[in-house]
């Protein structure tokens, strides 16, 4: 037998899964057991892939658009993606270099901080967040420096923690609103007081736009769209969330050409390239009819409310409305600050499945996320559920 420490690096040590696999995993095992759970643990919308995305895929795959292609993602890809985000963000004319294409935003997430980041350089991102970028922070060994999110203000960032993290020694700013896992967005003069401090501090800022298309009371702002911020913001999309592609793999990235050349290196190193037909796919994404998506965001607007409701509804749990993203954050703290045993609790008493908000960072303890990209059917059973097994809760509320 191989002794613990040949088959892993230090490195390797500072890493951590991510909170919603590792509840997705135990949940598939109860289910294995014959237990039927509902799942409201994991990011991904229950629709299927809009036919034409789908039809595009295909017809690529049967053209034998199946052989390596580009590290920076393919011509025709880059450039709708170059006309579609400049149009949707309201952005002066994007060029092809400025585009990179990946398998997925958690991969370009890495390769953009692989590829920027030394030992020691000072990085922000919110507390509570999706923990890709504490992951990265931890393995590059930059100096994370996490900005409280404020409940009372509905998840927005707290500016003036901001302003006391924020220095000459910031290399990277990191922002993702609409927000997983709390579903804040950020308003367009908190985006103004964030861009004056990028600019006054020279610091690049990566905006993880990933749930832009799913923001449900004001239009989406991009801080790429602000006066100078254009030259120093990687702005980060994907196809998972608003075309229901989360199994496909695809995602973009619009940055400066000095940076893009250096993470299409990193993905030359990585992955090599993305799938070709799934880049042929995202094309009629992006150039196709938008109503698939526009009736997706309508029916999560609808699942918003009883995701809500339900939860207020609960005796110890208090929900702010989520702006943006599919996911609620309740308070549970009358019921416990131990998060994670509640979703243990919930997972294997209740059969739903849900994840605590510590696994984003210390900010989220006492919270949960619940995810509801889920039927409104199941969203109502999931809320009936809990209120059944919560009193026999240990030490909750009866
Ligand atoms: C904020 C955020 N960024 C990036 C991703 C990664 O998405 P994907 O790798 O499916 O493109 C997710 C997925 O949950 C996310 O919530």
């Amino acid at each position: 037998m191989l002794a613990s420490a040949s088959v892993s690096s230090s490195a390797l040590g500072r890493l951590s899964t991510e909170g919603a696999f590792a509840v997705l995993a135990r949940a598939r095992d109860l289910e294995a057991m014959g237990r039927r759970l509902v799942h409201l643990e994991v990011g991904e919308p229950d629709f299927d892939t809009p036919e034409h995305i789908k039809r595009a895929g295909i017809a690529a795959i049967e053209a034998n658009l199946t052989h390596y292609s580009p590290s920076a993602g393919i011509a025709e890809l880059r450039d709708a993606v170059a006309v579609y985000a400049a149009r949707f963000r309201g952005l002066e004319p994007i060029s092809r270099d400025e585009v990179v294409i990946s398998p997925g935003l958690k991969t370009l997430i890495w390769n953009v901080m692989a590829s920027l980041l030394d030992p020691g350089d000072e990085v922000i991102y919110a507390d509570p967040a999706y923990p890709s970028y504490s992951n990265g922070a931890a393995y590059l060994q930059a100096r994370a420096l996490p900005v409280r999110l404020s409940e009372s203000a509905n998840y927005r960032l707290d500016l003036d923690d901001l302003a006391a993290k924020i220095s000459d020694r910031t290399k990277l700013l990191i922002l993702n609103f609409p927000h997983n896992p709390t579903g804040g967005v950020l308003t367009r003069a908190d985006l103004e007081a964030i861009a004056q401090q990028a600019i006054k501090h020279d610091v690049i800022v990566l905006s993880d736009e990933i749930y832009c298309r799913n923001v449900y009371d004001d239009a989406f702002v991009s801080i790429a769209s602000l006066p100078g911020m254009r030259e120093r913001t990687i702005v980060l999309d994907g196809f998972s969330k608003a075309y229901a592609m989360t199994g496909w793999r695809l995602a973009y990235g619009v940055m400066p050409a000095a940076i893009a050349r250096n993470v299409i290196l990193m993905n030359n190193n990585t992955f090599s390239c993305t799938a070709t037909f799934v880049q042929h796919a995202g094309i009629a994404a992006l150039q196709g009819p938008d109503e698939p998506v526009q009736a997706m965001i309508a029916e999560f607007r609808r699942r918003r409310e009883a995701m809500v409701a339900g939860l207020n509804s609960l005796p110890g749990i208090t929900c702010v409305k989520p702006q943006g993203a599919f996911y609620a954050f309740p308070n549970v703290t009358q019921i416990t600050n131990d998060d994670k045993n509640l979703a243990a609790f919930l997972l294997e008493e209740a059969n739903v499945a849900a994840i605590g908000g510590s696994c984003f960072g210390e900010v989220g303890r006492g919270h949960m996320r619940f995810s509801y990209a889920n039927s409104l059917e199941n969203i109502k059973i999931a809320i009936e559920r809990m209120r059944e097994a919560l009193p026999r809760f240990p030490g909750g509320t009866s």
